[in-house]
């Protein structure tokens, strides 16, 4: 069956994922249809949970659907903060919550370490839309979404907005 991205308010999404204890084929295969789904919803990067898989696994992008020159596997993954990079403040939209967009405040700098789909190691530091695309991605593993990090008042308007448009949708 073709994987299908769960959207909010979905109570998956607001779930913590597994470790993946082992990269096994299952976890490639996995990962290999995430990313033709990431490309294909125009995303830069996509967690498990997203597409209904409580695995700390997730793909990244961030050259996009049309270039596809950094594409990105890490198996459980972490990020650590680096305090020089500061805070930054950048708009962002998740597969997961369709046609909304907002600012949200995170590390300029971070160091990933995750392990590889040959089950290797890998760490490295990341900065600027990368460093905010991990976090981004992370943070669905922990059962985190953005608009999580939005404030109270962003939020309401926002649910809102989403009752509004289910309401719609049953009048049709
Ligand atoms: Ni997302």
């Amino acid at each position: 069956m073709p994987l299908k991205i769960v959207t909010y308010p979905n109570p998956l999404l607001g779930k913590t994922s597994q470790p993946i204890p082992e990269v096994t084929e299952e976890i490639r295969q996995l990962a290999q249809e995430m990313g033709e789904l990431m490309y294909k919803s125009d995303g830069i990067g996509i967690a498990a949970p997203q597409v209904g898989e409580l695995l700390r696994l997730v793909v990244i992008d961030i050259t996009g659907p049309e270039k596809r020159e950094g594409k990105m596997v890490l198996v459980n993954p972490t990020v650590t903060p680096i305090m020089e990079g500061g805070l930054v403040e950048s708009e962002e939209g998740c597969l997961s919550v369709p046609d909304y967009r907002a600012k949200v405040k995170r590390a300029g700098k971070v160091h990933v370490e995750a392990t590889d789909l040959d089950g290797k190691p890998v760490s490295f530091d990341a900065e600027d839309m990368l460093a905010i695309c991990v976090q981004h991605e992370v943070d669905h593993l922990d059962g985190k979404l953005f608009i999580d990090r939005i404030s109270r008042l962003k939020r309401m308007m926002f649910e809102n907005k989403l009752k509004k448009g289910t309401r719609q949708s049953q009048v049709k």
